[in-house]
């Protein structure tokens, strides 16, 4: 009998990705996805522990989740309950403790493992009421766990992530995923090319390079012997039939190579979109966060890339009020923006988080300084990002279909620049790439009217 099924995912898109790994784990168990926590038979939370807010989140979810439990429990079925991802990780007991009625937890590294961890909770009768009864499994496993997951099933979207490392080494003051995700490790380059190949046969044109830091990519070579970096693994993945586009997220501005260089000038499948975060334009700052690299050489890397390709436009992170930081500190963040003239980005309150160093340092900065900076920062970026979708107005650009919009008749779909264009089409356009001219642009979104030959389309179909 099918078993139903509901996960949710928080935090990045390595999460997105483990999600529909999970969901191919679990399918042959008999489990398949329900939009509804009630009367599923497993609930999984896939959770994130980047910032506080986050965290807060999976306990007052597990607060909601609680009474829908108890239900099923009343009418002598079960659902087990399970927190996966980051806090998952960082706070296996904790959880236990605030919420015993959690069945399972587990951690990004771990999840293969979940077949075993939920046959032990049938065996405990799925009911750990005292605290210490749930299944904790956060051990980091010896052998990492992309040889252990079955074949790719889920996520082969028109666009679909794919993971090509785990973990990382940066050890970033402010920065948790150090310790949530374990250390860094490469996927080989071959496995990563039969995953690129079963998604390209699915129908997966665009594919989107996932890790914490993938410019410090160095995978085991396909011959076995030496490694390769992230711009011989794009040049290869380009060769792949279908796949059309190329992206990857994050990199680090202190490891962007001479390849990478020349695959952003050789690759026309590299999208001219990159996401690198600088996270702070004072030096000072950069310094603290042991980012190992000043604004200035942030800038280099980034006009070298817009020299090789001119078309490159730049998204970053950013955090405002990391300890220390001084009003002028602050400016110098605001005058590198100006300076760069960002496409879209993200931007946080620092948050201090356990375990980290940037928790204990003394000079943390009061909340309502943060507040003000993030607004000042956001009224900015906010501003650079409408004038980039402004500037594309009456553009025509490639648009790759990715799901239908809101409206009925309507579909969202990518421009090369990661903006999401909302186009009148038909269901059989889904999963193309279509000739869009932009008509209208707002802040978070463009509209476009296709202007692709029908003819030419049923051609290529
Ligand atoms: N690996 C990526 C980022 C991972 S986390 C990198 O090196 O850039 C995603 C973003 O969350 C970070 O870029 C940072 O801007 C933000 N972030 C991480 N820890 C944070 C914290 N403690 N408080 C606020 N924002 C944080
Ligand atoms: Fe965190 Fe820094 Fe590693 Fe990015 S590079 S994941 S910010 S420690
Ligand atoms: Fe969050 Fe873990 Fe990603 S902490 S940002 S889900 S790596």
């Amino acid at each position: 009998m099918s078993k139903k099924l509901f996960i949710k995912t928080y935090g990045c898109q390595m999460n997105v990705y483990d999600y529909d790994r999970m969901v191919d784990i679990l399918a042959p168990l008999g489990y398949s996805l329900s939009d509804k926590v009630e009367g599923a038979d497993m609930v999984i939370l896939n959770t994130c522990h980047i910032r506080e807010k986050a965290e807060e989140k999976v306990y007052s979810d597990l607060g909601r989740i609680k009474p829908f439990k108890q239900k099923k429990l009343a009418q002598d079925e079960n659902m087990f309950i399970a927190v996966a991802g980051c806090v998952g990780q960082a706070e296996g007991a904790e959880i236990m403790r605030r919420a015993p009625y959690v069945d399972i937890v587990l951690g990004p590294q771990t999840y293969h493992r979940l077949p075993e961890m939920i046959a032990q909770a049938e065996r405990a009768k799925g009911r750990p009421t005292q605290p210490g009864r749930g299944i904790l499994d956060v051990d980091f496993p010896a052998e990492p766990k992309f040889d252990s997951l079955p074949k790719i099933q889920a996520g082969a979207n028109p666009a679909a992530f794919l993971s090509i490392q785990e973990g990382c080494d940066k050890f970033c003051t402010f920065c948790v995923v150090p310790y949530t995700r374990g250390a860094e490790y490469s996927r080989p380059v071959a496995t990563i090319l039969e995953e690129a190949r079963q998604l390209a046969e699915m129908g997966t044109k665009e594919l989107h390079l996932l890790g914490q830091n993938v410019s410090a990519y160095h995978g085991q070579a396909p011959s076995g012997s030496g490694e390769w970096g992230l711009g011989s693994l794009l040049r290869e993945l380009a060769e792949i039939q279908g796949v059309e586009r190329l992206r990857y997220t994050t990199s680090h501005p202190r490891d962007m190579d001479d390849e990478l260089l020349s695959a952003h000038r050789d690759l026309p499948q590299l999208m001219p979109y990159l996401h690198l975060p600088i996270q702070s334009g004072s030096d000072r700052i950069l310094e603290a966060m042991n980012r190992k690299h000043s604004s200035e050489q942030y800038r280099q890397v980034v006009a070298d890339l817009q020299k090789v390709r001119p078309d490159l436009v730049m998204s970053s992170d950013f955090i405002v009020g990391f300890p220390g930081e001084t009003d002028q500190n602050f400016e110098d963040t605001l005058q590198l923006v100006r300076d760069i003239n960002y496409a879209q980005a993200y931007s946080f309150k620092y948050s201090p988080r356990p375990g980290t160093p940037g928790a204990t340092m003394i000079n943390q900065v009061p909340e309502e300084v943060k507040v003000e900076r993030l607004a000042q920062l956001q009224t900015l970026l906010n501003k650079q990002q409408l004038e980039f979708n402004q500037s594309t107005v009456g553009q025509t650009m490639e648009v790759l279909l990715e799901k239908p919009a809101k409206q009925p008749g309507q579909y969202l779909g990518r421009s090369p620049y990661m903006q999401s264009v909302i186009v009148k089409a038909t269901p059989r356009l889904l999963g193309k790439i279509i000739q869009a001219k932009v008509t209208y642009a707002g802040a978070n979104s463009v509209q476009g009217e296709i202007i692709t030959d029908e003819t030419e389309l049923a051609l290529s179909a």
